[in-house]
């Protein structure tokens, strides 16, 4: 252990370092069974003799703060309690603050703090159905690879491998249109929103999302200074018209209306794309989790029909691998892709490496298309229960909006109010049922009541006792029929 003891100015050596020492077991910073430097070590170190460190030593053990071990070493006693304060932690008041965005930055994440035994709550995929166990060789692999013979900084781009196959992959699958060199891998979608805006947007421009809609591209936006602006969506998608004029950046999630689980009509995004060229606004699509498809065929990608060059595809590895290797993607025209690029290094250089190798090789050898057909027919089975029982128990209290993509449905409410809703969530959490109120995701004010239920994270065998539960906690104080007449 590489133990820091300070001696600048004092004269009773011995008894600093026992000093220090002392405090260090106290605070945390030294914790049981942690082994010390050798006293002829620590001696050399401090360029002090050798018996004015085993003189504190000594001490220490005569107080029980230290213990030898014959032929081991010398060690923090097992004995020690637990310190009061955390390790290193300093109360010293300190006069710098953040900016005041940040300041306020409202809390984040907490939806993952705490898995529920009934988690409907969306934005995850079924971690156990992973193949832990292949994905650990491709790894492993790449480890021993590139402890060998790199060793360097790799391109801000992304690995040449995973480029082309993340091209061959959205090429054949969703029909993007992309060569290998218009590809920036990046640290999930976040990261890619991230350098796609810092190099569209100044200050003050405009971007528009939708509303109801994904909050951490919005709190993104908001964060490099633009003003941000919810759009309505309807059945059809975002509701062009009602775009403002001085849009730079649409950010749009036509495959699945995310949260509302819609699918943008083929009018609308000819609508949407003739708009952008007509108001020199960029489009920024992005497909988080369109793979999972179960039936009918999908419309083109706004990527797809463009023949401007204003979309920008966003693509990520969260949903079809792991949100935990934080891999994604953007496909960008080509007039954009230096400067993504550039954006890109200015961040953090480049993305792991040995992932992105990894990944390029499950993908080539057939591992990924593999996976994403299992979890395809995993995931619609619990879509499709989730959809009947909704149809036929809820059919009082919520009405299911048509969707045949992703990981999430979503229903709005028939009777109950934001407030009302918001009760019956509050007893669904103390019953072990997680799921979320669609006024979560509003841009402002919430313009709808409704849920939306997810089944990433819950297995098929828990969703009937899930929904039960549920269903319950709509009965409880007033009934549906008394909600309806009030
Ligand atoms: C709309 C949307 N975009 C993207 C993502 C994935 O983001 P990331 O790739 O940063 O994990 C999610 C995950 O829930 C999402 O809901």
């Amino acid at each position: 252990m590489d133990l820091h003891v300070s001696l600048i100015g004092r004269t009773d050596l011995s008894g600093e370092i026992y000093r220090q020492l002392r405090g260090a077991i106290r605070d945390g910073r030294l914790r049981r069974g942690d082994r010390l430097p050798p006293s002829r070590q620590l001696a050399r170190r401090l360029t002090v003799s050798r018996t004015t460190v085993t003189v504190a030593y000594e001490r220490l053990m005569g107080e029980g703060f230290l213990t030898a071990r014959v032929g081991a070493g010398t060690f923090v006693s097992d004995q020690i309690s637990a310190p009061a304060s955390r390790a290193g932690q300093r109360h010293v008041k300190s006069p710098l603050r953040a900016q005041p965005f940040w300041e306020q930055f409202p809390a984040f994440a907490q939806a993952f703090v705490r898995p529920a035994e009934f988690d409907f709550r969306s934005g995850l995929p079924d971690a156990s159905l992973f193949p832990h166990e292949e994905w650990r060789r491709a790894v492993a692999q790449q480890l021993r690879r590139t402890a060998s013979d790199r060793g360097v900084y790799g391109p801000p781009a992304g690995l040449q491998a995973l480029r082309e196959a993340i091209a061959r992959h959205i090429g054949t699958s969703r029909s993007v249109q992309t060569a290998a060199d218009d590809i920036t891998v990046t640290n999930g979608t976040q990261q890619a929103l991230d350098v796609v805006a810092r190099v569209l947007l100044a200050p003050g421009d405009r971007v528009a999302v939708e509303a109801p809609g994904y909050s951490p591209a919005r709190v993104l936006f908001e964060s490099l200074g633009a003003r941000v602006t919810g759009v309505p969506v309807d059945e059809a998608g975002l509701v062009v018209d009602a775009l403002p004029r001085q849009t730079r950046v649409v950010y749009v999630t036509p495959s699945h209306q995310y949260p509302l689980g819609v699918s943008m009509a083929l009018r609308r995004r000819a609508e949407l794309l003739a708009w952008a060229d007509r108001h020199d606004a960029a489009i920024i699509e992005d497909d988080y989790d369109s793979e999972f498809r179960f039936r009918g065929r999908p419309i083109e990608p706004l990527q797809t029909l463009d023949t401007t060059g204003r979309v920008i595809y966003v693509g990520s590895f969260s949903k079809t691998m792991l949100p935990t290797l934080r891999l994604g993607f953007a496909v960008t025209p080509p007039s954009l892709t230096r400067a993504v690029q550039a954006a890109k290094y200015v961040a953090d250089w480049h993305t792991a490496l040995p992932l992105q190798a990894a990944l390029a090789r499950f993908i080539e050898d057939g591992s990924f298309a593999r996976h994403i057909r299992k979890m395809n027919v995993v995931y619609q089975a619990r879509h499709d229960l989730i959809s009947d029982v909704v149809a036929r128990k809820f059919s009082e209290c919520l009405q299911l909006i048509p969707s045949v993509v992703g990981l999430h449905v979503t229903a709005f409410a028939r009777v109950h109010t934001t407030e009302q809703l918001r009760a019956v969530v509050r007893r669904a959490s103390a019953m072990s049922v997680e799921v979320q109120e669609l006024a979560t995701f509003a841009v402002g004010a919430p313009t709808h009541v409704g849920l939306v239920l997810a089944y990433g994270a819950i297995p098929t065998a828990s969703i009937a006792e899930g929904l039960r539960r549920l269903r319950s906690c709509f009965d409880t104080d007033r009934s549906v029929e008394a909600l309806r007449r009030s």
